[in-house]
């Protein structure tokens, strides 16, 4: 029980209360009220109803927090709101005797102030919500359900989702692919990417609406109350344009190491042809003199012409590799694709590595020429070619095919092995730059980047098929009027 003394400074507090206070009984009579509501109303306020007073009304407000229903609430509230700032409250509060309530208490809270702050509050957070809304990166959070909390427009584009949408029917765990959205929450929970709680330069996989990957860098966080995880924030860009720049780079630096590799071995091989030239035209020459200027016997006139067939042989292959390395810029001329495969053959069927290879050869007659920059072709075949032989480890057969594509715009190559064939794993990379199953200094793992490229610069299409055990056929196929905006679209690698 408090003492006198404690109640008359309770009834001073009250009193000194710069706030209307009010106490009504459960039939809106005004029983008592605090000395700043007197100030204000008048004295005679006690014992009038309360919305007479406040309201002037004869009837109580619609909105009164006095009523037996609205008083369930501890405290009930009344808000007026006005001009979208200003809020007025008044709070009542019952007071019991019992299980009955004897009367209420009103107290009214002039908010201006408190209004001013909400108003900052409200400000600053449409601020901040306007910040990432119109960040140029990616930006979803989600609740721990994985409900999505925010999902900004540059998330949107990227994902190609419409926002209203992924908003209201998305799930966090659906924009990434398989399990992904558990590991990225694994490795927020870690501490070695970033930090416990964090998650920097992750690069991961969204999957966008119609089921499109899309690579990204993520830095996320982990949004904690207290010791609770609430939610998780995501900021990502789309790296789909880094990737391609990258991968530009990458091709360009394969074909300025080849050009370069083939350029040096071009002018090794053109030196070399230039000095073989001059002995062979005297050997030629000479032997041509003697068997015409002597009579000999038979015996030694046919080896004479053996030495005349084997340096005209010489003299063939001189030119062969003349032609082969003549450095010639890019010119898409017509070729005969069949010539050009026989030549890169000529060339190589001496070679030790292909003395056990049987060559059969179908190559359609009458092809139409193609057109196509005739070094490159020769390098394309040469590549495929030799790759076949040194799969054989030169014991196996080699089949070399050249038809017209039905429609007659594009020739079909076929270059097959019986060597041991590609695992499924490995055929998904043969095309890529620095790729080699072969042991250091064998291979640089150029040639079929190589290769693609140089089926990607005519336009062409070009794909391997395999079977452990059995051999590797490659299928290349150029259209004959060279490259065309639309061709060079197709020449998509395909294992
Ligand atoms: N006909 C084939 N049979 C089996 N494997 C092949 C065949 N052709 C290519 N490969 C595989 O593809 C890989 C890549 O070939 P690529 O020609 O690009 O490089 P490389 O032959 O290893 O090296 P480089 O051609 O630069 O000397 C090879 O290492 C090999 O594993
Ligand atoms: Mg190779």
């Amino acid at each position: 029980m408090r003492t006198d003394r404690e109640k008359e400074f309770m009834l001073k507090a009250i009193d000194a209360l710069q706030r209307e206070l009010i106490v009504v009984s459960p039939g809106f009579e005004i029983l008592a009220a605090n000395q700043y509501s007197i100030d204000s109303r008048g004295t005679d306020m006690i014992g009038k109803s309360c919305h007479n007073v406040f309201s002037n009304s004869s009837v109580p407000c619609a909105d009164c927090p006095g009523k037996p229903d609205a008083l369930c609430e501890n405290p009930a509230i009344k808000k007026t709101i006005k001009d979208k700032l200003t809020v007025d409250r008044v709070s009542c509060y019952p007071i019991f005797s019992g299980e009955k309530i004897d009367a209420f208490v009103m107290m009214d809270f002039d908010l201006p102030r408190l209004g001013k702050l909400e108003e900052e509050v409200q400000r600053s957070n449409a601020f901040l919500r306007n910040l990432i809304l119109s960040s140029v990166d990616g930006v979803i959070a989600a609740d721990k359900t994985g409900r999505i909390l925010m999902f900004n427009e540059a998330a949107a584009e990227i994902l190609g989702y419409n926002l209203e949408e992924a908003l209201s029917t998305l799930n966090i765990r659906a924009i990434y692919p398989g399990d992904g959205a558990r590991e990225v929450m694994r490795k927020l929970r870690s501490e070695h990417f970033g930090g416990p709680g964090k998650l920097k330069t992750y690069h991961a996989d969204l999957l966008g609406q119609n089921g499109k990957i899309v690579p990204i860098s993520l830095n996320a966080a982990i949004v904690y109350e207290g010791d609770k995880e609430v939610a998780t924030i995501g900021f990502f860009h789309d790296l789909r344009e880094e990737l391609k720049i990258k991968k530009e780079l990458e091709k360009t630096q394969v074909q300025l190491l080849q050009a370069e590799k083939m350029a040096s071995l071009g002018k090794l091989a053109a030196g070399v042809a230039h000095q073989l030239n001059n002995p062979l035209g005297g050997i030629t020459l000479f032997t041509k003199l003697v068997i015409e200027e002597h009579d000999l016997p038979e015996s030694a006139l046919r080896d004479l012409q053996r030495i005349l067939k084997d340096a005209e042989r010489c003299r063939d292959t001189v030119k062969e590799l003349l032609e082969f390395t003549r450095q010639t810029k890019h010119m898409m001329r017509p070729h005969d694709v069949n010539r050009a495969l026989t030549r890169t053959l000529f060339l190589l069927e001496n070679q030790t590595l292909f003395q056990n290879i049987t060559i059969e050869k179908d190559l359609a007659e009458g092809l139409p020429m193609l057109t196509a920059d005739i070094q490159q072709m020769n390098h394309l075949f040469m590549n495929i070619i030799l790759n076949a032989a040194q799969a054989m480890e030169g014991k196996g057969s080699l089949f070399l095919k050249t038809h017209l594509l039905p429609g007659g715009e594009f020739i079909g190559i076929e270059i097959s092995d019986t060597g041991p064939g590609i695992p499924e794993d490995v055929l998904a990379h043969i095309f890529e730059p620095f790729f080699t199953t072969k042991d250091e200094g064998k291979g640089t793992g150029l040639g079929l980047s190589l290769v693609y490229g140089i089926v990607e610069n005519h336009g062409g299409r070009i794909s391997a098929k395999s079977r452990v055990g059995k051999g590797t056929r490659f299928t290349i196929e150029l259209p004959i009027s060279g490259p065309t905006e639309k061709g060079a679209e197709n020449g998509q690698p395909t294992g």
